[in-house]
């Protein structure tokens, strides 16, 4: 009885240490594959979200901020540039951006395509050729343009977009320039490559 019971017990020691060798054996193949699918530390870090306190940013000025390589233009739009954004539809190839519906997040797809109507947030790369447009704040005349209310001239091309980004009509850009997903952690912190749905962290 005393040797059956022993017996028994070596045999589950010995099920059990081939199950746990098995399971180690198991984790090793799997190890290199897994690290193959594995993003780089480095790849990481250029697709991570990036944090950006624009407190000091002055009525009209503008922020560069890089993410995932781009640069993001935030910038502190005061009510007359608003006014005279308000004033342009006619003018723009796209005002509501109805047109391209992926150039925005669904939560800028508004007059100013923005969660707050007093701060952008647009990707700085003309949607032609991929040139940086040059800022434009003041609303005065430009050679560009003798009713200038504000916005960004292409170099490259001669292409012009708005406050919001809004392309002009007759123009080489195609399309509106982009928003990129973004969020308010408070008033003067803003969070660029996650969307308002998104749980903090
Ligand atoms: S790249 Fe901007 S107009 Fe051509």
């Amino acid at each position: 009885m005393a040797e059956h019971e022993v017996n028994h017990g070596r045999r589950r020691f010995l099920t059990a240490t081939t199950a746990v060798v098995g399971g180690v054996g198991g984790v090793f193949a799997a190890v290199p594959f897994l690290r193959s699918w594995q993003p780089s530390a480095r790849a990481k870090s250029a697709g991570a979200p990036v944090v950006q306190n624009f407190g000091k940013l002055e009525p009209g000025q503008r922020l560069i901020v890089m993410w995932r390589s781009q640069p993001v233009w935030i910038i502190r739009r005061t009510p007359e540039l608003l006014a005279g954004m308000g004033t342009l539809n006619d003018q723009l190839l796209d005002p509501d951006s109805t047109g391209n519906p992926g150039q925005q997040p669904a939560y800028a797809t508004n007059p100013t395509r923005s969660i707050k109507p007093e701060i952008a947030v647009i990707v700085g790369i003309c949607t032609h050729l991929g040139c940086s447009p040059t800022y434009y704040p003041e609303m005065q005349p430009q050679e560009f343009d003798g009713h200038w209310q504000g916005g960004f001239f292409c170099p490259c091309h001669g292409s012009k977009f708005d406050l919001a980004g809004r392309v002009f009509k007759g123009v080489p850009a195609p399309s509106n320039l982009r928003v990129p997903p973004y969020r308010f952690l408070d008033d003067n912190t803003i969070e660029i490559g996650v969307d308002p749905s998104a749980k903090a962290a």
